[in-house]
């Protein structure tokens, strides 16, 4: 897919965003020396060692690994795929992302096709609900107002089992993607039928607004399943995507909040009343990979359920899977219902305010943890508070290291008495590596530190006497220095780019990583170093060769001639790092 979009809007989009700018959107950065820095978002750490440099439009962290361009972080941190990520930073400077060869030449694996025959879809189911006198009854019964079917895009599958099929499925092609889409069932003779009928269609949007599967309500209480909903598909993950988080995106510019209530019906009361922060899991436990989600769209998450036995469980779960993500910064808190309400039902009765003040007065997460953990034993005795002790440290150590954990580890230590004794997160402890110079051969030294400036190829003298040297990596040098004499004022990211599609791109982008954070003065004289030392190892490989040759006899006047140039040519000693 990649090689639909060329060459040159990669380097113009690179050129025109910047990477500070993108990253800092995502994470807050700290300005340190020429670079910004903050703890890295791809790793636990209590001190930064993820680093942005302008000059470089690269990023790199030092204690993970992980570095790249602009694009490379929207692929690592949204999780998207190349074209998306292409296409989101696009959309920032306001360019449009051209694809060689037009829409008609993308490769049936492409999933441009399935995304727009699940917007077809959702929009015939839009275009049945005003059709259905049930259908807009039911809708009515629930208070959904026009501008609210509108912007959820409610729709209706009416009864028969092959409206879509028709409507969608009329070449072969198109009835293989409404199967790989979810939205046909097969039979048990192999037929294929509509898999939503007669149900009131919830259309689920991927975080960029497109529609990845459906959820559909059964109208009358007798049949069931009561909800239906997509299947897995190469879209579609349950447990990582949210009901309505786009909706939520499109309302607010940033968000200090978000509510992750049950059910669908629950999310859309309350972007009704005017609380358009509220998302929902699938019909799914909440799981790690959502949590992670929540957190990165708002620093608190607010957790809401059910005061029932079920409620109460899946507010468990929803508190194991956010402690590994409770960086510094991030807070969650659990609301739970009266028995009998649930959001939607809450919202109509009390109102925006009501419900805004129960978000308000939700439990922190230490709170409902210590609450939970004691509830069933007794504190007043030795044993109770082991007890508390024992069940709270491993879930304690799961927290990431950070000031909250030490809190949460001193909270234990005053309620029961006893040492915390963690176990550290391995991963949270992990050496920071900061590669050195000497580690690198001297050819490797050179495209680092040409990927660090390319502009210093301007000064480097055509043609270029270190490719005499018989080295790996002497022709991938003399192609970059090409490359960037041919293109003033392109910056490392961009140079890194034009070899992405090449074998030799992971290297680079390490090469790279390994000069985001140093001086430029310094690191320009290390790299002219670099190529006189590789000059004078051409002249010491060629010398040798010659001599050797001579010892044999076998010289030529023309070599003879040169041998005796070579000899007289002084030589800096050999290096060591070569
Ligand atoms: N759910 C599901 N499959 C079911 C039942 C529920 O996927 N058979 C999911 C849906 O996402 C639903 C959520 O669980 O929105 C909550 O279910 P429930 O509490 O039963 O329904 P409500 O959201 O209250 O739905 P309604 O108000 O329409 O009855
Ligand atoms: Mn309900």
């Amino acid at each position: 897919m990649r090689g639909l979009i060329p060459d040159s809007f990669i380097d113009e989009l690179l050129a025109r965003v910047d990477i500070v700018d993108v990253i800092e959107r995502r994470v807050p950065l700290k300005k340190a020396g020429r670079e910004w820095t903050a703890c890295c978002p791809f790793h636990n750490e209590r001190s930064p060692s993820f680093y942005v440099s302008p000059a470089k439009q690269f990023f790199h962290c030092f204690g993970c690994g992980v570095h790249g361009s602009a694009i490379k972080f929207l692929m690592d941190y949204d999780r998207l795929e190349f074209p998306d990520a292409v296409e989101e930073l696009a959309q920032t400077v306001g360019l449009t992302v051209p694809r060689e060869g037009g829409r008609e030449a993308a490769p049936r694996e492409d999933k441009t096709d399935l995304y727009a025959l699940l917007d077809a879809a959702a929009g015939w189911y839009e275009g049945e609900l005003p059709r259905s006198g049930d259908a807009q009854a039911y809708c009515k019964k629930r208070g959904l107002d026009a501008e609210t079917i509108r912007r959820f895009r409610l729709g209706w599958a009416p009864a028969g089992y092959d409206g879509v099929i028709k409507a969608l499925g009329n070449t072969p092609r198109r009835m293989e993607l409404l199967n790989e889409a979810g939205m046909v069932a097969s039979s048990e003779r192999g037929s294929k039928y509509d898999r939503f009928r007669e149900r009131l269609m919830f259309p689920i949007l991927d975080r960029r607004g497109r529609v990845i599967a459906f959820g559909g309500r059964v109208l009358s209480s007798e049949q069931s399943p009561k909800y239906l909903n997509s299947p897995e598909t190469p879209l579609f993950h349950k447990g990582r995507e949210l009901f309505a988080l786009w909706q939520v995106k499109q309302a607010n510019q940033s968000l200090a909040r978000i509510v992750v209530v049950e059910g669908y019906m629950d999310v859309i009361a309350l972007h009704q009343a005017g609380l358009p922060i509220a998302v929902a899991t699938l019909g799914t436990a909440t799981t790690p990979e959502h949590t992670e989600v929540l957190f990165r769209a708002a620093p608190d998450v607010v957790f809401c359920f059910d005061g029932d036995r079920a409620g109460r469980a899946a507010a468990w779960k929803a508190l194991e899977s956010a402690l590994p993500r409770l960086r510094d910064g991030r807070q969650a808190y659990f609301l739970f219902l009266p028995d009998g309400e649930d959001p939607d039902s809450l919202v109509r009765k009390e109102g925006k305010d009501g419900f805004e003040k129960r978000i308000r007065e939700a439990m922190p997460l230490s709170d409902y943890f210590f609450n939970e953990l004691s509830h069933d034993v007794d504190m007043a005795s030795l044993d109770g508070r082991a007890r508390l002790a024992e069940r709270a440290r491993p879930l304690i150590g799961k927290l990431p290291d950070g000031a909250f954990r030490d809190l949460m580890a001193q909270e234990l230590e005053k309620r029961s008495g006893a040492r915390a004794m963690l176990q550290a997160d391995p991963a949270a402890h992990r050496a920071v590596q900061r590669p050195t110079a000497v580690q690198r051969s001297l050819v490797r030294s050179a495209i680092s530190l040409l990927l660090a400036q390319p502009g210093l190829a301007d000064q480097v003298e055509k043609p270029y006497r270190f490719l005499r040297l018989d080295k790996p990596g002497v022709e991938l040098l003399a192609e970059l220095l090409d490359l960037a004499r041919a293109r003033p004022g392109i910056n490392p990211a961009m140079l890194v780019e034009h070899f992405a599609e090449r074998p030799e791109y992971p290297s680079l982008q390490k090469l790279m990583a390994a000069t985001v954070v140093g001086e430029a003065e310094a690191q320009a004289a290390e790299f002219f170093d670099a190529l006189q030392r590789m000059e004078d190892q051409a002249v010491t490989q060629r010398r040798d060769a010659l001599t050797a040759k001579s010892r044999e006899g076998a010289l030529d006047s023309a070599e003879k001639a040169e041998l005796r140039e070579l000899l007289a040519a002084r030589v800096r000693p050999p290096v060591a790092s070569a």
